[in-house]
């Protein structure tokens, strides 16, 4: 017999234990644990051996489908693999159901595709697709939430199957309420199941907690190939596709949209877009050279220095991770001799990206130094490089997209670290190059004073 079997678990956050509590010890919550009868139960083994196989593949199931929309094929590391399961999150409103019928309705056009809603009527999903004008796709549409019923009413030959959405499915071999851990967790079963079998694809889409997790616990993204997250600023109609694991490519890809009145629309040139409401020359204002996935993307590095009415000072920050901010600020206070402590900072990234590469340092550091002394940067100078604790300028990856970028948009001058790699056959002639070995350099080579 095998011993500690963790057979229960919690219906909140996931955790698995070996006996019933009334507590979850993970999350706090009672009454949540549940035996686990999982999807089809625990089989007994039933004697057969495996058919083992060599690393070879055919073509065939290598070869990417192609949805004709052009910044979904691009995060998905430019395709849709077929079998696999995309898990696609985002919070409510955001554009889910419009971005998985318009992927639905494009792929129809040459493959055979099943939507099914537990979410909204026929009708509903019908007067959508009049807007997105997409009545004469093929699709095949279906309201249904009984997992079992759906997957029976499936053949073979279906190639893409979206579920919208996973938290609206269930399977009456668990008994709870849909939407929960367990329900949740069976259905995907059910379904990746099937994916694998069959070699459809499948799409779910899934609702984010408030907590910012896809159902809860994080259970679908470790079953799920690919985990998109469907992101956007309300109030703004632009909507960031960030996929944040994908088996079949690159993670940390990123595809723009903006939402229309007909639906989405990609944006083939994102730089434009995150640089378009700025201000000539203004204290405070960089411009960084970043890279999301494969793709530049210039983005606008805004800094704000104000005298401080607190007893500590304020930090905020949008679209940056603080703490990083509190290593420049350090790294500046100790190095350049240039203090922060009696004032408060402000520093976003300009459009509602986040930016996560430590490849914004510089430009970060270089919108404190210019907030805090009044001396604005040129509009037409743009800045990447990591920054260490003694204040050197590390080197960074793909630095030739980067400087190609900012010369195909019209930067005259680009800051960068001493020791950059760049392709000899990119043609960057048109730009300047201003390589910093130091951030104490920077402020020397700049002028920034301390007022
Ligand atoms: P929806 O796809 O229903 O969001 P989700 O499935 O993530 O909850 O999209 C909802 C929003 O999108 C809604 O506020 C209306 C807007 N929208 C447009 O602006 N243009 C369109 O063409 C469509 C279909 C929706
Ligand atoms: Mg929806």
């Amino acid at each position: 017999m095998v011993k500690n079997e963790k057979n229960f678990y919690c219906n909140e956050c996931g955790a698995r234990y070996p006996k019933w509590l009334g507590k979850c010890e993970d999350c706090g919550q009672w009454n949540t644990i549940v035996e686990n009868v999982s999807a089809g139960g625990k089989t007994q083994s039933s004697g057969s051996s495996l058919n083992f196989q060599n690393l070879s593949i055919s073509q065939e199931k290598l070869d990417r489908k192609l949805s004709d929309i052009g910044e979904f094929d691009r995060v998905l590391g430019g395709g849709i693999v077929p079998g696999s399961v995309v898990l696609i999150g985002g919070d409510p409103g955001i554009g889910k159901s419009t971005l998985s019928l318009q992927i639905s309705a494009a792929l129809s056009q040459c493959y055979d595709c099943v939507y099914i809603s537990g979410e909204e009527s026929v009708e509903q999903i019908c007067m959508r697709a009049a807007r997105l004008g997409a009545s004469d796709s093929p699709v095949k549409l279906a309201c249904e939430t009984d997992v079992d019923i759906i997957i029976n009413s499936l053949g073979n030959d279906v190639d893409f199957l979206t579920i919208d959405s996973i938290q609206t499915l269930q399977s009456f071999s668990v008994d709870s309420i849909p939407g929960t851990v367990s329900q949740v967790r069976a259905c995907a079963h059910k379904l990746i199941n099937f994916a694998k079998t069959t070699a459809t694809t499948v799409f779910l889409i899934g609702h984010v907690t408030k907590e910012g997790t896809i159902a809860g616990p994080k259970v679908l993204e470790h079953m799920v190939d690919t985990v998109l997250y469907f992101e956007g600023e309300h109030g703004n109609s632009y909507r960031i596709l960030r996929s944040v694991k994908n088996r079949y490519g690159p993670s940390d890809e990123l595809g723009i949209f903006e939402m229309r009145q007909n639906g989405l629309v990609g944006v083939s040139n994102p730089s434009t877009l995150f640089l378009t409401q700025r201000n000539e020359s203004v204290p405070g204002s960089v411009v960084f050279s970043g890279m999301e996935g494969t793709r530049p993307i210039l983005v606008e590095v805004q800094a704000l220095v104000s005298k401080s009415y607190f007893v500590s000072p304020r930090r905020t920050v949008v679209g940056w991770d603080v703490n990083r901010l509190f290593m420049i600020l350090a790294v500046i206070e100790s190095k350049c001799k240039i203090s922060f402590s009696d004032r408060d900072v402000y520093l976003s990234i300009a459009g509602g990206l986040k930016i996560s590469e430590p490849a914004c340092d510089l430009a970060v550091a270089m919108s404190l130094l210019s907030a805090r002394s009044g001396k604005a940067i040129s509009s037409e100078t743009c800045v990447f490089g990591e920054i260490g604790l003694t204040g050197e300028i590390r080197p960074v990856s793909r630095c030739s997209e980067r400087m190609k970028e900012a010369s195909k948009l019209g930067f005259r001058k680009i800051i960068l670290p001493i020791n950059y790699i760049h392709c000899p056959e990119d043609n960057i002639a048109d730009i300047k190059i201003e390589a910093v070995d130091t951030l104490m350099k920077v402020v020397e080579l700049f002028g920034i004073e301390y007022r």
